[in-house]
C-alpha cells in the first residue's frame, strides 16, 4: 500500500449544523450502514466560527469533530475561508470583489473575497491559526481542505495596484513591458506604471469578457490572478504546517476550469482533489480526460472530493443519475487514479439554493431510497476492494499536453475563428485514445517527454521557452509528435513568431503554413487520404507548403483543393504529424492510427472492445477496470477470462456479457 491514506475515503460534505442534534445521531447510524468512513466538514462556517471581529466560537465544531472521531472517521477539515462573514463586509468593504464590469460587490454569494485584500488575508490566516491550534494534531483529521473551489477574478483598485507590482517584477522596466505587450499598437504605450489598468470591460477587455485588445497583457492578468489566489492557498497551508508539518493539505479543484494554472497549483498541494459534476450529456471520454488531467497534475493518485450521488441543482436540467450510473462513475474515477470517493453531500439541505442538490440522505430522511441503496452497495464493495490500489497509478505511453497559458491565449486571441475552444480541441484528440483503450497521461508543457512514445500537442498556439528544443529532442530520439493547426504561432507574450507558421515547430513539422482559412459553422471542406477515404473538416484550414514533409491527405474542395491538409515528417529517428484542419472523428482516427502504429503504442487490452478499460498496476498485480458506458451489452475481453473479479470474488468467464453500467475489477497477478 502507498498513497496518502490508509483506506479508501468514502463519504463527503457534511453540514450537520443545519439540523438539530437528534438528527446527528441518526446520521451516524445511517452512514455506518452505508460504510461511510469520512466526512468533509466546516466548509462554509466562518460566520459561526467568528461571529464578530474579536469573538471565536468552536463548541459546535468541537462536538462534530468529537462525534466523527468516536466513529473513527477520516475527517477532511475545511478552513471555511471561502465565504466571508457579514460583519467583515460591513466594516471593511474592501474585502469584497469588483467584477469584470467594474462593480464593487456587496455582501452575498460565496467565493467572494478579493485575493489581494490584506484585511481578508489577515482574518483568514487568523481563523486558520485557531483551527490549526485546535485540530492539527487530532489523528482523525487526515486531510485539510483549504478554502473551496478557488476561482473567479477581482478588478478592484487593490488588485490593480498589485498587478502593477507583479508586472514590474516580471518586466523590470516600462520599456520592456511596452515591448512585451506590443503596446505601440493603437498607441497604448504607457509611460508610468500607474497608467496600467486591469483588462476588464472598463479597460482593454471586450464587453463579452472573452476577447481583449491586448491578449498578452490579459494573459499576464490571468497569470497574476492565478498566482494571487495561490498565494492565499499557501498562506493558509503554511499556518497549518506550523502546527503539523505532516498534515495532508489540499483544496478542491475543478477539472478543466479555466481560471487557474493547476499545474502550478499542484506543486504546492500535498494531494490533488477535485469535484466532478458532469451533466447528463457530458461524454464519458471527457470525464476520463478530466480524471487523467487531475492525476497528471502531480503524476500521483488523487482524491475525488465531490460528486453528487444523484442530481445537481445548478445545471439547467438536473437529471437523475440512472440506476447503476453513480456506481459506474465512481469506479471510472478510481480506474483513472482516485483514492477517495466523496459526495456532495451527505444530507440534503433544507433551504438555500442547494436544497434540490442530491445527497446520500434525501429529504425523506430515511435509508429507504434508491440513492441510499446504491451508496450503500458501493460502500460495501469499496470495503471489499480495500487498500489494494491505493497510491498506485496508471502507466501510459502517450502524453497529451495540456497548458493553461495556451488555453488563455488561444481563447483571448481575436481571429481567425471564435469557434476554436481549447478544451474541446484537446478532447477531440484525447477521445481517439479513449475509444481504443490506450492509456493517456495529461502532461504539462515541461514534462519529461522521454517517458512517452507519443506526444500529442493539439493547438499548441503558444510555444514557450525551451519547448522547441524539448520537442525536437523528443522527435529526434525516435518519438512521434502530433501537432495541429493554430500551433507555433506566438511566444509567451502573445507576439507572433515571424518568418512563417508554425514558427518554432516548422523545422520538425517540415511544412510552412502560409495562410489560415476560417470556416463558418455552415461551411466545411473535405480531407482526402491516399486510400481515397474522405473526412469532413471545419473551423480552420491551414494552407500549407511541404518543405521536408510528405503529404498524408489533401483538401477536397475550394481554391486550395489538392494542397496538403495533413503531413508527416521523418525527423531524426522520429516523426512529426501535422494536422492542418479540424477533422471529424474518422479523419482524426485515420491519422492517429498511423501515428500509433509508427510509435508501437499498445492499448491496455489487446481486444478491440466496447468497454472502457484501464489498469492500475501495483507491485505484484495489475487491476483491470472494465466499465460499460454503452447502451448495448459488451463482452469481457478474452484475455481476462479465468481471472478474479474483485467486486464479486468470481472468476471471469470467456464470452461473459456486461450490461450498461456494469463494472468489473479484474486482478491479474504479475
Ligand atoms: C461545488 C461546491 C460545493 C457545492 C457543490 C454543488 O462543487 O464546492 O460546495 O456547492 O458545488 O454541486
Ligand atoms: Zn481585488
Amino acid at each position: 500500500m502507498s498513497g496518502k491514506f490508509k483506506r479508501i475515503l468514502y463519504g463527503g460534505d457534511y453540514n450537520p449544523n443545519q439540523w438539530g442534534k437528534e438528527v446527528w445521531k441518526e446520521d451516524m447510524q445511517i452512514f455506518r450502514d452505508a460504510r461511510i468512513n469520512s466526512a468533509t466538514i466546516n466548509v462554509f462556517s466562518w460566520a459561526k466560527l467568528q461571529p464578530s471581529e474579536d469573538e471565536y466560537y468552536f463548541d459546535e465544531l468541537d462536538e462534530v469533530v468529537e462525534m466523527l472521531s468516536n466513529e473513527n472517521y477520516d475527517i477532511v477539515l475545511a478552513t471555511s475561508t471561502a465565504a466571508l462573514p457579514a460583519w467583515m463586509f460591513k466594516k471593511y468593504p474592501e474585502v469584497a470583489r469588483t467584477d469584470y464590469q467594474g462593480r464593487r460587490h456587496k455582501f452575498g454569494q460565496r467565493h467572494n473575497a478579493c485575493p489581494n485584500s490584506v484585511v481578508y488575508q489577515k482574518y483568514a490566516s487568523a481563523l486558520v491559526e485557531k483551527l490549526a491550534q485546535r485540530y492539527a494534531k487530532n489523528p482523525h483529521v487526515t486531510c485539510w481542505h483549504i478554502n473551496n473551489e478557488y476561482g473567479g477574478e477581482c478588478y478592484c483598485e487593490n488588485c490593480e495596484k498589485a498587478f502593477r507590482v507583479w508586472l514590474k517584477k516580471k518586466y523590470g522596466t516600462i520599456e520592456a513591458l511596452n515591448k512585451a505587450g506590443n503596446l505601440e499598437f493603437w498607441g497604448h504605450t504607457v509611460y508610468e506604471w500607474d497608467e496600467i489598468v486591469l483588462p476588464n470591460a472598463l479597460g482593454d477587455g471586450m464587453e463579452d469578457g472573452v476577447n481583449t485588445a491586448f491578449a498578452g497583457l490579459s494573459v499576464d492578468y490571468r497569470r497574476f490572478n492565478s498566482d494571487g489566489l495561490l498565494t492565499n492557498f499557501k498562506m493558509e497551508r503554511d499556518v497549518i504546517r506550523r502546527y503539523n508539518p505532516d498534515a495532508v493539505i489540499t483544496t478542491n479543484l475543478m477539472g478543466t476550469y479555466k481560471g487557474l494554472d493547476y499545474f502550478k497549483w499542484a506543486k504546492e498541494m500535498d494531494i490533488v482533489s477535485w469535484d466532478n459534476y458532469p451533466s447528463f450529456d457530458t461524454p464519458w471520454s471527457y470525464i476520463a480526460m478530466c480524471h487523467d488531467l487531475m492525476r497528471g497534475l502531480k503524476g500521483e493518485s488523487f482524491m475525488l472530493m465531490e460528486q453528487t450521488p444523484s442530481q445537481q441543482n445548478w445545471q439547467a436540467y438536473n437529471s437523475l443519475k440512472r440506476p447503476g450510473q453513480m456506481r459506474a462513475q465512481s469506479y471510472q474515477t478510481i480506474a483513472h487514479g482516485a483514492d477517495t470517493i466523496q459526495f456532495f453531500q451527505l444530507r440534503r439541505s433544507v433551504g438555500g439554493c442547494e436544497k434540490f442538490h442530491g445527497a446520500v440522505i434525501a429529504h425523506a430522511g430515511t435509508e429507504n431510497t434508491r440513492v441510499f441503496r446504491e451508496v450503500k452497495q458501493l460502500g460495501e464493495e469499496l470495503e471489499r476492494l480495500g487498500t489494494s490500489t491505493l497510491g498506485f497509478v496508471n502507466e501510459s505511453e502517450v502524453g497529451v499536453i495540456f497548458d493553461w497559458e495556451n488555453y488563455w491565449a488561444l481563447e483571448y486571441t481575436s481571429g481567425p475563428t471564435v469557434d476554436l475552444t481549447y478544451v474541446d480541441q484537446i478532447h477531440r484528440y484525447y477521445k481517439y485514445f479513449y475509444e481504443k483503450n490506450i492509456a493517456v497521461d495529461m502532461i504539462p508543457f515541461d514534462a519529461d517527454f522521454s517517458r512517452y512514445k507519443v506526444i500529442v500537442a493539439p493547438v499548441l498556439y503558444m510555444v514557450k521557452e525551451g519547448m522547441q528544443e524539448a520537442l525536437e529532442a523528443f522527435v529526434k530520439k525516435g518519438g512521434v509528435l502530433i501537432t495541429t493547426y493554430m500551433s507555433g504561432i506566438v511566444g509567451e507574450s502573445d507576439n507572433v513568431y515571424l518568418g512563417g507558421y508554425p514558427g518554432p515547430l516548422r523545422d520538425m513539422a517540415g511544412i510552412w503554413a502560409e495562410e489560415i482559412d476560417a470556416l463558418a459553422p455552415e461551411q466545411s471542406n473535405e480531407v482526402v487520404f491516399a486510400d481515397g477515404s474522405r473526412s469532413r473538416c471545419r473551423m480552420v484550414c491551414d494552407l500549407m507548403h511541404l518543405e521536408q514533409a510528405e503529404e498524408i491527405a489533401s483538401y477536397g474542395t475550394d481554391f486550395y483543393a489538392g494542397t496538403p491538409a495533413v503531413t508527416r515528417n521523418r525527423y531524426g529517428s522520429g516523426t512529426t504529424y501535422y494536422i492542418g484542419t479540424c477533422m471529424e472523428e474518422d479523419g482524426i482516427a485515420h491519422v492517429l492510427d498511423l501515428a500509433v502504429a509508427d510509435a508501437g503504442v499498445t492499448p491496455v487490452i489487446a481486444d478491440d472492445i466496447g468497454l472502457e478499460v484501464t489498469c492500475r498496476k501495483t507491485e505484484d498485480s495489475s487491476y483491470y477496470f472494465l466499465m460499460n458506458f454503452r447502451d448495448q451489452a459488451q463482452e469481457v475481453p478474452a484475455e481476462l477470462a479465468g481471472h478474479t473479479d474483485m467486486l464479486t470474488g468470481e472468476t471471469v468467464k470467456a464470452g461473459e456479457q456486461m450490461a450498461k453500467f456494469d463494472v468489473k475489477i479484474v486482478k491479474v497477478n504479475a
